[in-house]
């Protein structure tokens, strides 16, 4: 298997363990951005997919972080799990998914999450919570008589594509493992690095 791979299945392997042993939020992750001045940010978000080309997320087009993506695609994630004792860092490239694939994964949604996407701008202020409420109570009732909830233009996705990708493990046997597979001219390389 090539080391791309590999560092990819460590990624699905950990998702999928921490899915067999019910962990709670085994797909979450902290995904930092850039904005245009260089000061970072950082928040949670659902790791939708580990795909060939990299680590699928949605979000809405009008967020700050969507705003932050469009002027500079550099993003990075980290998963942690503290009961498998693991984390995974992966740096990048984030590309916007085409609207095609963003309606295979919006299809996979439930309505209420259908629902509260259309209310959720990500951006604005909102007066109170209320408000949020009120415009969600209003598309439950636009969308009453459809079978099925059409995807609003401002809910996008991304598709992480990995330059380096770290793992991290603690072991009995030493206190921490660290693997780094890294992107360069000639393909994937995989070194380990001193905890
Ligand atoms: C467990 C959890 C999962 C979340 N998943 C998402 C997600 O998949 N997409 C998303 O846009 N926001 C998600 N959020 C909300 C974000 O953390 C954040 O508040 C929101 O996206 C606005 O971020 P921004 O202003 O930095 O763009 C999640 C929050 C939590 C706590």
């Amino acid at each position: 298997m090539d080391l791309y791979k590999q560092a990819l299945k460590a990624i699905r392997d950990m998702v999928e363990e921490a899915r067999q042993m019910a962990l709670p939020d085994p797909m979450v992750m902290s995904l930092a951005t850039v904005d245009a001045a260089g000061q970072p940010s950082v928040r949670t978000v659902y790791l939708q997919a580990v795909v060939d080309s990299g680590l699928v997320f949605f979000t809405s087009c009008h967020s700050r972080k969507a705003i932050q993506l469009a002027a500079n695609p550099r993003a990075a994630v980290c998963l942690y799990s503290q009961p498998l004792a693991r984390q995974i860092q992966v740096e990048g490239t984030a590309w916007l998914l085409g609207d095609e694939e963003a309606a295979i994964y919006w299809a996979m949604r439930g309505r209420d999450n259908q629902l509260a996407a259309w209310a959720s701008g990500q951006i604005e202020s909102l007066e109170s919570r209320e408000q949020f409420e009120q415009r969600l109570a209003e598309y439950r009732q636009r969308f009453d008589f459809q079978r099925e909830v059409p995807k609003p233009h401002h809910w996008c996705g991304y598709c992480l594509a990995p330059e380096r990708i770290e793992l991290w493990k603690k072991s009995w046997r030493y206190p921490q493992q660290r693997v780094c597979y890294q992107k360069t001219a000639d393909g994937w390389s995989v070194t380990h690095v001193n905890p």
